[in-house]
């Protein structure tokens, strides 16, 4: 078994899933400590060159999760932000990226057990693919 403990670069929503994140540490919920939170107002601000560029420096894995449809403080940011990253993915690939690599969920503010779920969920998806070619480049 590969001891291999990836790095998540994780975008919250700050209304929704960045709350449920805080929900599960107040709720004493385990999930793997490899997401790096970046905690933004709304996953529609997420600027796919953030997303590239964690990936180019190392990520092994990025999460951009807000909140659920419907529900976005600002109207739209999750719907367009969910555009953007069926786009990313195409786009990662053509950097040499496995587009597993990328993933968007929706995590509403009350929902600790479902975020320390799919925190479990992406950590182990990342395991599966290994570490990414960016991080071993920068390890030679
Ligand atoms: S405010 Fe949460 S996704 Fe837009």
């Amino acid at each position: 078994m590969s001891d291999f403990e990836p790095t998540i670069v994780a975008f919250f929503c700050n209304w929704c899933t960045y709350t449920a994140a805080d929900l599960a540490g107040t709720s004493r919920l385990a999930y793997p400590p490899n997401i790096r939170i970046v905690r933004v107002m709304c996953t529609g601000m997420v600027d796919p060159k953030y997303v590239i560029k964690a990936l180019l420096d190392g990520a092994d894995g990025v999460l951009v999760s807000g909140c659920n449809p419907g529900d976005c403080h600002y109207i739209n940011g999750n719907y367009k932000a969910r555009r953007r990253i069926k786009l990313l993915k195409e786009i990662i690939e053509q950097f040499g990226f496995e587009p597993q690599r990328l993933r968007l969920t929706w995590i509403g503010a009350s929902d600790g057990i479902r975020f320390a779920e799919i925190m479990r969920e992406m950590t182990e998806q990342i395991k599966h693919l290994e570490p990414s070619a960016a991080r071993l480049k920068m390890v030679i």
